[in-house]
């Protein structure tokens, strides 16, 4: 469960995002719909805790994350497979390795990570992929590797900033059955896109930002 409590958060010269409220049950699949500057990141930033709100608060599993230090954030924010805009994948890991290195960071052993990564490599359909290296994959592997990633530590949600950015329409098209598939298998996904009409036909819930506020509902 993730839950916004009349979470604001302004920016310079008043931008930002007021008074957002909302409860993502377990298994729900979210979409936060808006333009540009409506203030999609800035919630996802702080429901996995990249952002403090200035008022208000965010809860993430059993966590209100005001009570959460800062050297306490990095666990709570394990309970969540987070896919920011920009990937941040490792450039001189192979495939496999940008996966396993979360087996390492946690500490499991060399065949948990092993039997881990593979085992998530595989759903996401990169294990034909795995000695080769991020600036060798097409656009839409990168996004796969990211979502392995991102999974590999079976977290209880996926949060992904713009996982369709700049890809074709039939790239797009398949992340998105990836993510339906994910979904179907029990994992919760919350991703904020300007593409909508993706997902029609998908079992989505629909959040719109606008202007740094948020409506259900339709647009
Ligand atoms: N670090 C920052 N400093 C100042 N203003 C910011 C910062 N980050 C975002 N903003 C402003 O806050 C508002 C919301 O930005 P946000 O990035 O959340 O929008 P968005 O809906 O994700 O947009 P996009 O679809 O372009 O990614 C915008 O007006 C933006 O200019
Ligand atoms: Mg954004």
């Amino acid at each position: 469960m993730i839950e916004l409590m009349r979470a604001s958060k302004t920016y310079d010269r008043g931008r930002g995002v007021r008074d957002v409220s909302f409860r993502i049950n377990k298994g729900e699949w979210v979409l936060l719909v808006g333009g540009s500057g409506a203030g999609k990141s800035t919630i996802l930033r702080m429901m996995y805790g990249a952002l403090r709100p200035d008022n208000g608060d965010v809860i993430v599993g059993s966590h209100r994350l005001s009570l959460v230090k800062d050297k306490d954030l990095p666990t709570v924010r394990r309970l969540l497979g987070i896919i920011d805009q920009d990937l941040t994948l490792v450039a001189d890991r192979s495939v496999y390795r940008n996966v396993s290195l979360v087996g390492e960071v946690l500490g499991w052993t060399k065949k948990q990570t092993r039997v881990q990564a593979l085992r998530v490599l595989n759903r996401v359909g990169l294990h034909a992929h795995l000695d080769q290296y991020p600036h060798n994959l097409s656009r839409g592997e990168m996004r796969r590797l990211a979502i392995a990633r991102a999974l590999v530590a079976q977290p209880f949600a996926l949060v992904a900033d713009e996982p369709l950015i700049h890809l074709d329409h039939e790239t797009a098209t398949s992340i998105v059955e990836l993510m339906a598939k994910i979904h179907a298998q029990g994992t919760s996904i919350v991703l904020a896109t300007h593409r909508a009409e993706l997902f029609d036909g998908y079992p989505v819930r629909k959040l719109y930002v606008e202007n740094g506020e948020l409506r259900e509902g339709t647009p």
